[in-house]
């Protein structure tokens, strides 16, 4: 036996991995949060999109991203535990994407956005 871990008696090697687990688990914590974050109003109204037949798209489901209604990773860098919605076009077509996040029919638009509720909400925050 050799190295490093050689020289270091066997319960100061325990100390030393019982440390770096804590360090992974609150990193986990910090950017895997277990209780996902409400979805915040991005836009009040929908965004006309044309789907390609069989490309896969990511329907921003957090509101924070910046290229609505897709996705752009900011469901991640802020730390919302949220994922986006990973859908498959069955064929092309101009469909309306939802951008309040409140609608039934996940991605698409299926009115609620006229709904008082989502009228009267801030955008960028949550319903
Ligand atoms: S934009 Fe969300 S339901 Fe229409």
């Amino acid at each position: 036996v050799s190295g490093v871990g050689a020289m270091l008696r066997p319960a100061a090697r325990g100390a030393w991995n019982l440390n770096q687990r804590r360090d992974i688990s609150s990193w986990l914590a910090r950017w895997f949060p277990k209780t996902p974050a409400k979805s915040v109003v991005a836009l009040k109204t929908p965004i006309k999109v044309e789907l390609v037949a069989g490309k896969t798209y990511r329907w921003c489901v957090c509101g924070h991203s910046k290229k609505q209604p897709f996705c752009d990773g900011s469901h991640f860098f802020q730390r919302t535990g949220l994922s986006p919605l990973k859908f498959k076009a069955q064929e092309t077509r101009t469909v309306a994407l939802c951008t309040c996040k409140a609608t039934q029919k996940p991605p698409y638009c299926d009115g609620t956005h006229r709904s008082e509720r989502v009228q009267k909400a801030e955008v960028g925050s949550p319903l």
